[in-house]
């Protein structure tokens, strides 16, 4: 691994973290049990949500909301294609087809809710709105959208731990959202996911799928409230486990404070780089002013005169790391086959498009460096 000044992104644990995972271990119970409720619990009330399902990952928690939906062949889905690779194969693996909707523009690129409606045809089922770098979008009008024209509005609110609009978190306005604990979320677990919704049918259903369509899991057999199972539809073993559970119910905690961190970083790269020729901060506070963003990642805009590669290249030189978020999926291989109108806004955002590092811990002079290297790749 090359040893960055600026990793993209970072995780740091306390003793305490740690604490609470070796007291799992040294529990001797290991798979989905109390912890795993109890996080379950502490999610839903932070997030204003009935119930929380928690997974294996934020991709489980998508298909799980997929498939109790009954999302299916000669389905349509609406979603958008800048987006990571899991918010359309898991309409794939339903055997639906993703359709892929153009974003607003180069400086909101998320769904439209204009664009959406235009979309809609006669097997449209669903919409997939993604709460961009932790931005709700447009994911109330969306909601609005979606109720008058009977369609389900699935949230994947990967990017999202803390996100707000309206009063409300993002994954709980349409009819259920999926979180992931993926190692670089603002809630990282290294591997983990949760599905909330307020319907109880779905939650059920979600359960039920988690763990192999079983009606009694291990934990209930264990402590004998029930002595035997019934499998009652073909599920997953997407379950949880109570290590990550305990370290989740821990950052959950903190998580308000490192986005307020994260937030703080992004007002100064946007103060810093606003300034410079060659680049454009994406995101502002003030672009949004009735929503709370968790500011997961900070992407910059380069002119269309500067070649991305050799940027990104003088940036890894001087120790920066850097990503793109996302190369469209509706040029990828596997998506290739899927319906999409024109994605003129799409295509040219994801041409100039570069992520730049954003983490809670991230050190004044650290951010001051990958200013300073940005301005410098700008002028070579
Ligand atoms: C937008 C988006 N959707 C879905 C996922 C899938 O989450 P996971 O990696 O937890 O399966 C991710 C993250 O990796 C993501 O960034």
């Amino acid at each position: 691994m090359p040893d960055w000044i600026v990793p993209l992104g970072d995780v740091r644990y306390t003793g305490e973290d740690i604490e609470a995972l070796a007291a799992t271990y040294r529990s001797g119970w290991l798979s989905q049990g109390a912890k795993v409720a109890a996080f379950e619990a502490a999610f839903g009330e932070y997030v204003g949500s009935r119930h929380a399902v928690a997974v294996a990952s934020g991709t489980a928690a998508l298909h799980l909301i997929c498939v109790a939906l009954g999302l299916g062949a000669g389905d349509e889905v609406l979603l958008p294609s800048l987006t990571f690779a899991a918010t359309a194969a898991v309409v794939t693996h339903v055997a639906a087809t993703p359709v892929f909707v153009d974003v607003r523009s180069h400086s909101r690129p998320w769904l439209s809710a204009d664009g959406v409606e235009a979309a809609i045809g006669s097997r449209t089922r669903a919409i997939i709105n993604m709460s961009y770098g932790g931005h709700p979008g447009e994911v109330l009008a969306l909601a609005e959208l979606a109720r008058a024209r009977g369609l389900a509005l699935i949230e994947d609110a990967a990017h999202a731990a803390g996100t707000r609009v309206g009063g409300r978190h993002a994954g709980t306005i349409g009819i259920a959202g999926a979180f992931s604990f993926f190692a670089n979320k603002n809630l990282p677990l290294g591997e983990g996911g949760m599905l909330v919704t307020d319907d109880p049918q779905l939650a059920r259903r979600a359960r039920q799928l988690r763990s192999h369509g079983l009606s009694a899991d291990t934990w209930a057999r264990h402590h004998g409230h029930a002595s035997d199972y019934q499998v009652h539809e073909a599920g997953f073993n997407y379950r949880f486990d109570e290590a990550r559970a305990a370290l989740g119910l821990r950052l959950l905690w903190r998580l308000g404070q490192e986005n307020e961190r994260r937030s703080a970083l992004a007002e100064r790269y946007w103060t810093e780089l606003s300034r410079v020729d060659g680049v454009r901060p994406v995101l502002a506070r003030e672009q949004e002013p009735e929503a709370v963003s968790s500011w997961h990642i900070y992407p910059l805009l380069l002119d269309p005169k500067l070649d991305r590669d050799a940027f990104r290249s003088r940036l890894g030189a001087a120790g920066v790391q850097t990503s793109v978020h996302y190369p469209p999926l509706h040029l990828m291989p596997a998506f290739a086959t899927s319906r999409a109108s024109r994605l003129t806004a799409t295509e040219e955002y994801a041409r100039q498009t570069v992520t730049v590092p954003l983490f809670p811990h991230m050190s004044e002079e650290q951010q001051a460096h990958v200013i300073a290297s940005i301005v410098n790749a700008c002028r070579s």
